[in-house]
Order: C-alpha cells, then structure tokens, then sequence
C-alpha cells in the first residue's frame, strides 16, 4: 500500500471513531482521540486512553505524561513526528478509571488496523493494558519489561507508562528512557539487516510471553 493510501486509511479510522458508539465511552467522551505522529513510523506507542487534555485536544499524551514522554523521546534523538502514538482506547474512560474488558474489545479493531497501516519494526507497549493486551497475558508490566517479544513480524518492547513514572521518580524514567534506546537500537539493527528480537535489555525476562506469534491473539 503506498503512503498515500496508509494516510487515507488512516484518516477514514479517525473518521469512524470519531461516530463510533460501541461501547459506552461514547457517551461521556468529547471528542475520540485516534493518533499523533507520523503514518510511517519505525517506532510506534501505545498508551491506555485519553485523559482530561486529551479528551479535550483531541490528541493523544498532550498532558503531564504526555510532556515526560516527548522530554523522553528528545534525549534519545526522536521527536514525536518522527514516531506514532496511539492508545487502548480511544475515548477517555470517565474520571480518568481503568478502561473495561468490554470497552477494550469494542476498540480494538481499530489499534489493530492502525498497527497493520503503519507497519512499525517496533512496537512500544507502555504501561499494563497494551502489554497484556498486544502480548495476550495476564503477566503485569514489572515482569513483563525487560525482553524484546517477537511479534508478528516485528518485535514488541514493553516499557512503564510515563503516568507511573511520574508518580515513581527519575529511577523509572531512566529505566523508560533504556528501553526507547533499545527501540532505537533496534530499528537501526533491522535496518542493517541483523535480528534486532535477538537483543535483550538488561536484566531480560526468563518465561518470555508470548514468543510464537501465533499464540498472539490480537490478529486472530
Ligand atoms: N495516558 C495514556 O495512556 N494515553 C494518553 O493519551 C494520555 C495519557
């Protein structure tokens, strides 16, 4: 599909969110909030949902943990037109609560397709739900960080959520900041034409998750 095509598909999701009303969402939302950043990207991330700015914005991370992750991603050399930025869910869950099994399911066609569209070599999972959701575990964040899952035919890097590190301090926005190196690293890797799913941050995970791509159920 050429790039043209992506941006067009794209723009259509948006549109389709935008009306949707699959879940009760919908009705508290004001505005769906799809994506930011570039429909080419080697990088793409994945939140929760929106938050209050979001929702109001109509963009996603543009709040406090919004501004860590952009600081985050300029000392690893990256903007946020150079990567892709989505979330979970794409109407804020009210009073900012965990977004349901339910609602998840309703939405995830369109992370689905967004993933397929921009065909990213790596995708960044931050935080709980896009990593037990992409990754298909009930593992939590803390054990799953720490190892490059293959995934169909990319590689998926869990990292925290920069609302955490908000909340946790500089040791965990270090630890964020060594994982969106990694990614760096990867995509540079698959460029040259090495494995980049051999390469394991430290400390790497024992009992990797997910590893055969078959067992994954998010294209299922
Ligand atoms: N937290 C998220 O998970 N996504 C956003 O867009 C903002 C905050």
């Amino acid at each position: 599909m050429s790039e043209v095509d992506v941006e067009t598909r794209l723009a259509e999701l948006a549109v389709d969110a935008s009306v949707c009303t699959a879940c009760r969402l919908s009705e508290t939302r004001t505005q769906a909030v799809f994506a930011d950043g570039s429909s080419v990207a080697d990088i793409m991330f994945i939140g929760e949902g929106p938050g209050f700015y979001e929702d109001r914005e109509g963009l996603p991370f543009v709040g406090k943990a919004g501004m860590l992750l952009n600081r985050l991603l300029r000392q690893v050399g990256l903007s946020r037109a150079d990567v892709y930025i989505a979330n979970v869910v794409k109407c804020r869950p009210p009073g900012n609560r965990d977004p349901r099994p339910d609602e998840i399911e309703a939405c995830k066609h369109f992370l689905v397709e967004q993933i397929k569209l921009v065909d990213p070599v790596v995708v960044m999972t931050m935080g709980n739900f896009s990593t037990k959701l992409l990754l298909n575990t009930a593992t939590g964040i803390t054990r799953t960080r720490g190892t490059v899952y293959p995934w169909w035919n990319r590689v998926v890097i869990p990292t925290f959520h920069p609302a955490a590190a908000l909340r946790s301090g500089p040791a965990m926005m270090d630890t964020i900041r060594g994982d969106l190196e990694l990614a760096v690293r990867t995509v540079r890797q698959g460029m040259e034409g090495s494995s980049p799913a051999e390469e394991e941050p430290d400390g790497g995970g024992d009992d990797p998750v997910g590893q055969q791509p078959e067992q994954l159920g998010l294209f299922g």
